[in-house]
């Protein structure tokens, strides 16, 4: 008899994967009736952010995190949010903490926890350095403004960058510019190729300032 395994093994990778996608879709599909309800929404936002005690930990309990390499999760974009919540889960982002975290997390949670973090301001910061702000307003409006929009709030499947911890998009930036495989995308990584370390901190300088 000829060796099974790898036939074995195969079919069970494709379950598991697909239970996984058929998961997310679902999650998917619960964030698009809840988005279009206004009372749907505010419920589940309540319930959100009593799931979202730990990760408040490092997020910060109103999404504003106070950790550098920690995102906020304040004001961006629920669709968004789960849409980096599934590429944690199926390791197409990789952070160790993150993935593991994730996997734990039902649909509702993943989907509550999502549209509290959005309902939530970003908090501002203090003035900065307004010189180097103006040089990153400048590469902001040759390239980012056209995707991220005027404002930085981006949408659906772009984030909100207005407003996000300096640390966290230097590091960011730099990855999908050195194509470094913790985020992986084309889009970014064509359009940071060409940014120097002293192009990222002005453009960074800028972001973090925008509300
Ligand atoms: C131990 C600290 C820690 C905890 C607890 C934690 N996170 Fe995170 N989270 C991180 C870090 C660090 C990143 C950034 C990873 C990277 O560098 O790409 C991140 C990134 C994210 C992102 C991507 C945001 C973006 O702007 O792209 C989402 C969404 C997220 N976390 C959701 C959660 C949720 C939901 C929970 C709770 C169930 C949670 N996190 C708990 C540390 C944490
Ligand atoms: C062609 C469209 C496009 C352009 C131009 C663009 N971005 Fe993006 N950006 C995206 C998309 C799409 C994502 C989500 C990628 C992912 O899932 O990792 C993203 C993600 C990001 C993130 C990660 C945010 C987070 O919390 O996860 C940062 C930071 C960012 N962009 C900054 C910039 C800056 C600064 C510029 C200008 C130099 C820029 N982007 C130009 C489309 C674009």
């Amino acid at each position: 008899m000829k060796n099974t395994w790898p036939v074995i093994v195969a079919t069970l990778v494709a379950v598991l994967f697909s239970s996984s996608v058929a998961a997310q879709t679902r999650a998917e599909r619960k964030l698009a009736g809840v988005l279009g309800n206004a009372k749907a929404v505010e419920a589940a936002a309540e319930s959100g952010k009593k799931s979202s005690f730990f990760c408040g930990n490092c997020h910060g309990a109103d999404g504003n995190s106070a950790i550098p390499e920690v995102p906020n999760l304040a004001g961006q974009n629920p669709v968004f949010l789960l849409e980096q919540i599934r590429k944690f889960a199926e390791g197409q982002r990789k952070n160790e903490f993150m993935e593991k975290m994730i996997r734990v997390l039902s649909d509702d949670d993943k989907v509550n926890i999502a549209l509290y973090y959005a309902q939530q301001p970003v908090k501002p910061r203090p003035v900065g350095d307004v010189a180097l702000q103006a040089r990153g307003m400048e590469w902001f409006g040759k390239v980012c403004i056209r995707c991220h929009g005027e404002q930085g709030r981006g949408n659906e499947r772009i984030a909100r960058i207005a407003g996000q911890q300096p640390t966290y998009l230097s590091l960011t930036l730099t990855r999908y510019r050195d194509r470094t495989g913790e985020r992986i995308d084309p889009l970014m990584a064509t359009n940071t190729a060409f940014l120097k370390d002293e192009d990222i901190k002005a453009l960074v300088e800028y972001v973090s300032h925008m509300k």
